[in-house]
């Protein structure tokens, strides 16, 4: 075969000596624009798993890269004068030169044509060669000459950045945050061989703008950065080597490059393909350093297609493009949480240092609690051990002292720390999340609800919130719904309080609302959100609509007097829930019911005070709420779930969130419960686990007020990775309750932690269950890392 690599960096590198190798026919070019030996730029980082894979393509070359390596474990996060380090992170730094070097030579070693000095203008040059590899980087021009066929899709990112040396050598991958008048910069630093270390600055646009750095020459902006980093540099220079850019032009900003497409035909089907490789590919941001090992590992890639593919190419690149497709979009999902999370260190630098740097070690979303204890088991205990202090528990070393709950010799994973809202406390961070069941009669919850919701309570959660709970007979989703505009309902919702109270430690919330334009529908097993057949009650809402396009009842706007009367409503429930028992009241304004009718510019159009602008749209659900705060007893909590994304172009969005979610703390919410979506059925919502968070990672961080989040959190591990960040407060957790009851006590045994109260009747089963659990832990080990029921599957053939 004859191949063409236009784009001598690793990509077009490695992937020519690879081919080459596999066999020494082909005829491989590598054409580079520059010099031999000549580039720009410091170190780059792989980890440890990324060595293997080199290993296994090319074992000279692995050998030497090895042998250049600089080895380090550690983190170091360095915040307003604290110094916060953990171990286990497995990175190597290699000089982008001598890696380079390297390849370049082991090419020449097995016979690739290196032709440099050559600035190819067009990949149609090569149209006699039998495939053409686009690996010209971020900017590609080959990419941009066929972007008819690749789709490139570019995100031009808010930060701006600077990649410099310096002779400081870091013992550790070190993260430096300075604080400017105009806003906070970092430095990311790692030493990459025995006399220098990478050290970027990067901050965002307008801070860097606002710092005069725009119009700075490149040497003022490198004593700017000297400056500002001078208690980590610790009188070390800072270095440039890109001689070709001038001025502000060494700081860019990082574009995220997505291509719908690898594979470009010169001169339509059947002619020579052209394939993008690397940068020209994909870009994955610097923060989580892997653009280097995701070119090396496409060219492993095409290289083992071509080499499996007998022949056929076109199967080949399908595959080639197949494979990586998925391989990088999983590493840019990561790379974009980490690049929102350094382009809003301002959100993050309120959080204490030692929160904030867990926050930061966990940016990414790939690397879990439960991942940080395998890489540095005594940095998570300390950790765990600081927020269960936070939280009012006895530290260990407290307990060590015999101060007090002598049975907890190690440390108290943050899920299991108590939570306290006003004069409540929650024991843990689990709610059950209030879901609708539809099997009341007359809104009077029975037995059926004294099962449910009793059964939850005693399953180990902090809280259980009952479902909405409607404030009159024309406020609910169908007539299956619960109410509390009676005396009789207040009653049987008493007896069901007063059971959690009696044969549990959890603590039940009441959530209050009205189904607005979404109510007078059939229960969801007879036909979600269609209308009665018979018996359809008049709906009100912010503006008329219909839910479901020419299906649903139209809803006619509210007056002012339907306000008073709903308010009205509102209290009386509330009152009435507050005669009943509960701990916590939560306000249902989410999911398009009628208080997020009036929030979201797409179901209320009102032109009057209660429409327009966020402030207008929010003042009835603030009525609403003022009015029931005024009622609920000081000491006890209320908390308001939002949808904080309706999914829609033009409806709410987290931006708004943050703003819905301040008025609600000014006018005396405690939590906001931060749901999302069911405002429109044209919502697009992107979904994945924890997919919410986010939303409640922003609301707490930014508004300032204690958030639960919700949505797809379903182990252990999400919830002490949400709680420890301080991501949320709580974690609500919904339809895995309605799986398993008792889903706190399990998870919490599956993370070997004993010390956990069970119902006294139920003993017995949590010592099996441990048992069984240690036991499967065992044989998983002795079974290379199979579980029990894998191993047994495995012997079946299944
Ligand atoms: C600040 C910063 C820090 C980074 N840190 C890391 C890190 O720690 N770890 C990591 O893995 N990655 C890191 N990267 C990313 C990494 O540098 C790239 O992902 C990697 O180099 C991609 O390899 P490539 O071969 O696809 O492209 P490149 O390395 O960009 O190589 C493309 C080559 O093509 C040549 N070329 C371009 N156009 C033409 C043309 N028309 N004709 C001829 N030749 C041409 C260029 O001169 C260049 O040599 C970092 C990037 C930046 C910007
Ligand atoms: C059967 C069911 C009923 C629900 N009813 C309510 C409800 O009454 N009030 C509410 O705010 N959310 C309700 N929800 C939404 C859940 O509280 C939760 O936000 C959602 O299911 C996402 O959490 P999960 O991924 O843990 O299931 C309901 C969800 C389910 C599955």
């Amino acid at each position: 075969m004859k191949i063409v690599c236009i784009g001598g960096g690793p990509a077009g590198l490695y992937f020519a000596l690879l081919m080459k190798q596999q066999d020494p026919r082909h005829e491989i070019a590598v054409v580079e624009r520059n010099k031999p030996y000549d580039t720009f730029g410091w170190g780059v980082v792989f980890s440890d798993q990324t060595l293997g894979n080199l290993q296994a393509a090319d074992a000279p070359s692995a050998a030497q890269i090895l042998d250049a390596f600089n080895h380090w474990d550690d983190i170091e996060v360095h915040i307003r004068g604290h110094r916060i380090r953990s171990g286990g992170h497995g990175f190597c730094g290699i000089g982008r030169k001598r890696l380079l070097n390297i390849l370049q030579a082991r090419c020449e070693e097995v016979g690739v044509e290196l032709v440099f000095e050559t600035d190819v203008k067009s990949a149609a040059e090569y149209a006699d060669a039998d495939l053409v590899i686009a690996s010209d980087g971020l900017n590609s021009r080959v990419r941009n000459e066929f972007a008819d066929t690749f789709r490139p899709d570019v995100d031009v990112r808010r930060n701006r950045f600077v990649w410099l040396g310096t002779t400081r050598l870091f013992d550790a991958f070190t993260f430096d945050f300075q604080e400017t008048p105009h806003g906070w910069f970092q430095a990311h630093a790692y030493r990459f061989d025995a006399t220098h270390s990478t050290f970027i600055v990067e901050t965002p646009e307008e801070v860097w703008a606002k710092a005069g750095l725009d119009r700075m020459e490149k040497e003022e902006s490198i004593a700017f950065c000297e400056k500002l980093f001078a208690g980590v540099l610790q009188g070390h220079p800072l270095l440039s080597n890109a001689a070709h850019l001038r001025g502000s032009s060494q700081w860019i900003k990082f574009p995220r490059v997505v291509c719908e497409h690898w594979v470009h035909r010169l001169g339509g089907a059947g002619g020579t393909p052209v394939v993008l490789m690397g940068d020209a590919a994909h870009t994955a941001h610097f923060s989580i350093g892997s653009g280097t090992k995701l070119a090396l590992e496409d060219a492993i890639e095409l290289a083992r297609t071509i080499g499996n593919s007998r022949g056929d190419l076109t199967a080949a690149l399908e595959a080639y493009e197949a494979v990586r497709s998925i391989e990088v979009l999983k590493i840019q999902n990561a790379a974009r949480n980490s690049t929102e999370w350094f382009e809003h260190v301002d959100r993050y630098v309120k959080l204490p240092p030692e929160q904030f740097a867990y926050s930061l070690l966990t940016r990414s979303q790939r690397i879990s609690h439960e991942n940080l204890r395998l890489r540095d088991q005594s940095y998570v205990e300390e950790y765990e051990d600081w927020i269960a202090q936070r939280s009012g528990l006895p530290g260990r070393s407290q307990v060590d002292a015999g101060v007090q709950r002598a049975s907890c010799k190690h440390s108290i994973p943050p899920m299991l720390t108590p939570f306290t809202a006003r004069g409540v406390t929650l024991k843990n961070r689990i709610v059950v999340s209030p879901m609708a069941q539809y099997s009341c009669t007359d809104g009077v919850p029975g037995d059926y609800h004294l099962v449910h919701l009793g059964a939850r309570a005693m399953g180990g959660a902090g809280m259980v919130v009952a479902e909405m709970t409607c404030t009159s007979p024309d406020a609910r989703i169908t007539p299956g719904c619960p109410g509390l505009w009676s005396t009789a309902q207040r009653d049987a919702w008493k007896r069901i309080v007063d059971f959690v109270h009696a044969n549990s430690e959890a603590k039940i919330a009441m959530q209050i609302g009205h189904a607005g334009a979404k109510g007078s529908t059939r229960v969801p097993w007879e036909g979600e959100d269609q209308p009665l057949a018979e018996g359809n009650w008049p709906l009100v809402s912010a503006s008329p609509q219909q839910y479901l396009d020419g299906i649903s009842d139209w809803s006619r706007a509210m007056t002012r007097a339907d306000m008073d009367r709903v308010t009205a409503d509102f209290v009386r429930a509330t009152r009435y829930a507050a005669e009943a028992g509960f701990d916590w009241l939560e306000l249902h304004c989410a999911h398009g019911y009628l208080l997020s009718s009036f929030i979201s510019p797409l179901t209320n159009q009102r032109t009057d005070w209660y429409g327009g602008s966020l402030d207008n749209r929010l003042r009835y659900p603030l009525e609403v709420f003022a009015a029931i705060r005024a009622v609920w007893p000081k000491h006890l909590p209320i908390s308001v779930r939002i949808s904080a994304h309706d999914w829609v172009e033009g409806g709410i969005t987290p931006d708004d969130a943050v703003e819905i979610a301040r008025r609600f703390k000014a006018a005396g919410a405690d939590l906001i419960d931060c749901s999302s979506g069911q405002v429109s059925k044209k919502q697009q919502p992107v979904y994945g686990r924890m997919y919410q968070t986010p939303f409640a990672d922003r609301i707490r961080n930014e508004a300032g007020i204690a958030t639960i989040a919700v949505g797809a959190i379903s182990e252990a591990d999400h919830v002490n990775s949400i709680i420890a960040a301080g991501r949320a407060d709580l974690c609500a957790i919904a339809r895995p309750h309605l799986a398993n009851p008792a889903w706190t006590l399990l998870e919490a045994a599956k993370i070997g932690v004993t010390e956990v109260e069970w119902p006294k009747q139920y003993r017995s089963a949590k010592q099996q269950l441990e048992r069984n659990l240690e036991r499967e832990k065992q044989m998983a080990a002795q079974g290379g890392g199979l579980s029990a029921l894998e191993q047994a599957n495995r012997a079946l053939g299944v």
